[in-house]
């Protein structure tokens, strides 16, 4: 969709299309038809920004909850924040009446941000800048003034705290490299207001966050989806683990080193925000757990707990890694399929599944890891 195409939408005529094809659900048969009777009514731009919306919004209902009042492009979904995790991060912004949300895209954050707040919303893309400003406004914001420039022409006066999602790329530590703008460029923005919160990628190293900064991790039900850098005056900590959508959350706290032992009866799997934010020995001592191997991220303790912040398994074998004595295992306990965890190890999976040739009835977890520098196998169920 283009601006042409969105003023198109906001018109009377396309407000009454769009309500047209609201709900309706559109498979490649049906939309070809539905296409041909609106054309009959309306404009055909009109109708092909009013389906492509519609698709759109149908998408976007996995990220947002008003998504069915949306104006979305595809690439302005795809890197938006979904809802709940811009909701978990605008708790920082309480104190702060006058906020910047700098590179705004569709306004993923803009939505959570702006109500009850003046904002200054920043996009070099007017298409999306308009669009956020809009969706601020489904979700009840008052005071939005949006500003289409490069953010580093941005005049901050007045604004009491920032708030910046740079583009990139979905890959890695590449992303570094490759945010728009430099990540250097958004740390030196606590130059100007101090209160500066920075949405980065979950591969984000934990060396690129400022020594009085605070790094959080985000997982969204196990999955790690992003890192956010706090300066000082919106940091508590120095790391965090944060488990949506309960908002679960695990800090950096110094202690006792956490000792290497035998297994017990359980193995925990922890969360990948919780190894991404190098919180492990954290949760061990939280927990009363210790670890297998000074280098693994793997624990065990002997009690059945509940915790957010890893996958408990019981232990129903621990060996030494062999293939022959993990398949004569396997039978025994009359395994026909594997889910497997690996932690540490270089086995190759699917090889390992064709070579396992299982025929039981059972599906365990098979976790492949060193212990003490050996390579080791555990097979395990649900507690
Ligand atoms: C990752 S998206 C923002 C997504 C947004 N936070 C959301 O949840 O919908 C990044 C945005 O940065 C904008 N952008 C990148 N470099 C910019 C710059 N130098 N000045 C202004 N906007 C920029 C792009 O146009 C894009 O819309």
């Amino acid at each position: 969709m283009d601006a042409e195409g969105l003023a198109g939408l906001l018109s009377a005529e396309g407000q009454e299309l769009l309500g047209t094809v609201a709900g309706v659900e559109l498979s490649t048969a049906t939309e070809l038809a539905l296409n041909n009777r609106l054309r009959r009514a309306y404009p055909a731009s009109m109708v092909a920004a009013a389906l492509e919306l519609t698709q759109l919004r149908a998408r976007a209902r996995a990220k947002f909850d008003r998504a069915d009042h949306m104006y979305l492009t595809r690439e302005g979904l795809e890197q938006a924040s979904a809802e709940h995790i811009s909701a978990h991060r605008t708790r920082r912004y309480d104190p702060y009446g006058t906020v910047a949300d700098l590179c705004c895209g569709i306004g993923g954050d803009l939505i959570a941000l702006a109500p009850g707040r003046d904002m200054l919303t920043v996009d070099r893309d007017p298409l999306h800048l308009q669009m956020a400003a809009l969706n601020a406004a489904v979700y009840g914001a008052a005071s939005v003034r949006t500003r289409c420039e490069d953010v580093r022409e941005s005049d901050l006066a007045g604004v009491e705290a920032v708030f910046i999602d740079p583009a990139r790329r979905h890959g890695g530590k590449r992303a570094l490299r490759e945010s728009e703008p430099p990540l250097i460029w958004c740390l030196a923005l606590a130059e100007r207001t101090p209160a500066v919160g920075i949405k980065a990628a979950p591969g984000l190293p934990r060396e690129a966050a400022p020594p009085d900064w605070e790094l959080e991790f985000v997982s969204v039900r196990g999955d790690l989806k992003e890192a956010a850098l706090w300066s000082p005056p919106l940091a508590t900590v120095q790391r965090r683990a944060t488990h949506l959508p309960g908002g679960h959350t695990l800090v950096s706290d110094a202690g006792p080193a956490v000792a290497c032992l035998a297994p017990g009866a359980y193995l925990l799997d922890p969360d990948p925000a919780v190894t991404r934010a190098g919180l492990v020995e954290e949760l061990a001592r939280a927990l009363g757990a210790w670890k297998l191997d000074p280098e693994i991220a793997f624990l065990s303790l002997d009690t059945h707990v509940s915790t957010p912040f890893a996958r408990l398994l019981r232990i129903e074998e621990s060996l030494p890694w062999n293939l022959k004595r993990l398949r004569e295992v396997l039978r025994r306990l009359d395994v026909g399929a594997v889910d497997v965890r690996k932690r540490g190890s270089a086995v190759d999976v699917e090889e390992l599944r064709r070579r396992l040739k299982l025929t039981g009835a059972r599906r365990v977890t098979v976790a492949l890891t060193r212990m003490n520098g050996k390579p080791w196998a555990f097979v395990c169920s649900d507690p």
